[in-house]
């Protein structure tokens, strides 16, 4: 397995730790990503709400300084990883949040639930900043590339292929579209690798997203033709995941038939797990939630109260109440059986190329 080049960085191993929103995916997990040879990625998506700097009035504020904070934790905990941030294009403070991470030494920035056209001209400030879209289709990818090309002469330094019938979180596809047998993960990976060439001449890392589990489907993806990874339910059920215990106790509780689809107020599907649902939207009618913050640009319940509030959903679940909170997972999430490390994780998954590297060294020394 080589390593993955993303633009100026080079990560040891193929592997990005996808981001999660409301917290899961904060410094700590983050950290600990990167300083075992991976791409650590602190989820930009609510942040705030549970970082001690909100105080119920500074929503955007809030996120502002605890992307920040995250962002230091991270690099204290691996001062030379590669450590970037996920910021929903879909977010109020999408351009604040972007500027704010690069201000803090975000590496990478990746960029999904929407298409970030103008990504480029918000960090022209700071190019060597690598810069990840992440995209279902070879249409989405295109339009991406075509107009950074355009408009800024630059292209993606890598692209996430998100694939709609197994990861988690918000999916770029239509609710219609999903499970139903005719998405080609694969095909959409090697279209846009070919894409940039043909059009292009140039070699772009396509990284595979969703249902990415064990050294097999990492295996799996790269003789598929992915240049990595990115994976995220893999990572709650870690003792250095940012989510309470009661949010990772649910992986391990949950059932394959658990999992399942829902309708996101920010009208993009999710996957997530399914058996509270009902709880969830009665909370917000019994505690009378209304919209305060307007973290979406877009969001039913904002505009008529229709679902629920989607981010104090989230950071209930990330806070431990799954009950009423919204548990957002990948398809695979059932088969976490125990609560593991980082460190196991990189071991089971690239262990041997470790050991091959040691003995290789030792034979070089001798
Ligand atoms: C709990 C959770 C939260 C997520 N939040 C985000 C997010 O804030 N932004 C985003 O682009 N993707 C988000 N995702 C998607 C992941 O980054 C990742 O691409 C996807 O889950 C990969 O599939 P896997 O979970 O099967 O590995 C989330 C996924 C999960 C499980």
């Amino acid at each position: 397995m080589k390593p993955l080049r993303i633009g100026k960085y080079v990560a040891k191993y193929p592997l990005i730790q996808g981001g999660m929103g409301a917290r899961i995916s904060a410094g700590n997990l983050a950290g600990h990503v990167a300083k075992n040879g991976g791409i650590g990625i602190v989820a930009a998506a609510g942040i705030g709400m549970n970082s001690g700097h909100f105080n119920g009035h500074n929503y955007f504020e809030a996120d502002l300084e605890a992307i920040k904070d995250e962002l230091r934790k991270a690099y204290a905990i691996a001062p030379d990883g590669i450590i970037g941030v996920n910021v929903m294009v879909a977010l109020s403070d999408y351009a604040q949040l972007v500027k704010a991470s690069i201000e803090a030494g975000a590496k990478v920035i990746i960029c999904g639930a929407g298409l970030p056209m103008s990504l480029p001209e918000l960090t022209a400030h700071a190019p060597d900043v690598a810069l990840v879209p992440i995209a279902s289709s070879v249409r989405a990818a295109q339009l991406i590339a075509r107009k950074w090309h355009k408009a800024y002469n630059r292209l993606p330094d890598a692209v996430v292929v998100e694939d709609p019938d197994t990861a988690g979180g918000h999916l770029g596809e239509k609710m219609e579209h999903i499970g139903t047998g005719q998405y080609d993960q694969y095909a959409t990976v090697r279209g846009i690798k070919e894409f940039f060439r043909s059009e292009f001449n140039a070699d772009i890392p396509i990284i595979a997203a969703g249902g990415i589990w064990d050294r097999a489907d990492l295996e799996h993806a790269l003789a598929e033709g992915a240049d990595g990874v990115q994976m995220a339910s893999r990572f709650v059920c870690t003792e250095e995941c940012d989510a309470e215990d009661g949010f990772k106790q649910r992986y391990l509780d949950c059932t394959k038939e658990d999992i399942g689809l829902i309708m996101s107020p920010a009208g993009l599907p999710g996957r997530a797990i399914l058996s509270n649902q009902d709880n969830i939207r009665q909370h917000d009618l019994d505690y009378g939630i209304t919209c305060n913050q307007a973290c979406l640009k877009k969001c039913s319940y904002k505009e008529t109260g229709e679902r629920f509030c989607i981010v104090t959903a989230l950071d209930r679940a990330q806070r431990g109440d799954v009950e009423t909170g919204l548990v957002f997972c990948g398809s695979n999430a059932w088969k976490a059986d125990r609560i593991t490390t980082v460190h196991e994780i990189f071991e089971e998954l690239f262990g041997e190329q470790k050991k091959a590297a040691a003995t290789e060294e030792l034979k070089q020394a001798a």
